[in-house]
């Protein structure tokens, strides 16, 4: 086991939703601990970069869309094994296939409004920490 930092995004459903306090509660119980935090409202090109990777997938406009439709929270976890805990912790995309108890399977509406985001190995957590943070942003 290695102590990881992994990305998170609280996304627009679910700060609409007043669940924020919610979900951290989630990801701290399952033993990540949050070393930064941001609220921001994501600006169109900002979301369109952080998810160039999905922009031929048919869906791209409607998760832009969606991002950018409301408050989201940033933050960096922190924790033995934090990339794929926080995917645990998170459940499957589709929240139909989201284990019980996952914050997808409690708080997720659609496969698209799924509540959170967190990264998928440790190259892409690096840079999507670096997204968003600087090195002096995070505290641990
Ligand atoms: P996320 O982990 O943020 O990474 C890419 C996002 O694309 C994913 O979560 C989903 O919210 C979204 N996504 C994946 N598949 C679909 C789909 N079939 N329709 C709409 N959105 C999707």
């Amino acid at each position: 086991m290695a102590l990881e930092r992994t990305f998170s995004i609280i996304k627009p459903d679910a700060t609409r939703r007043n669940l924020t306090g919610k979900i951290v509660a989630k990801l701290e119980e399952g033993g990540l601990r949050v070393v930064a935090s941001r609220r921001i409202h994501m600006a169109r090109r900002q979301a369109e970069a952080f998810y160039a990777v999905h922009k031929e997938r048919p869906f791209f406009g409607e998760l832009v869309d969606f991002m950018v439709s409301g408050p989201v929270v940033v933050q960096v976890l922190e924790g033995e094994d934090a990339i794929a805990r926080n995917r645990e912790i998170m459940g499957a995309t589709d929240p139909k296939k989201a284990a019980p108890g996952t914050i997808r399977a409690e708080f997720a509406e659609s496969i698209g409004e799924n509540s959170v985001h967190g990264s998928d190995g440790p190259e892409t957590a690096k840079e999507e920490i670096a997204y968003f943070f600087a090195g002096s942003d995070i505290v641990g």
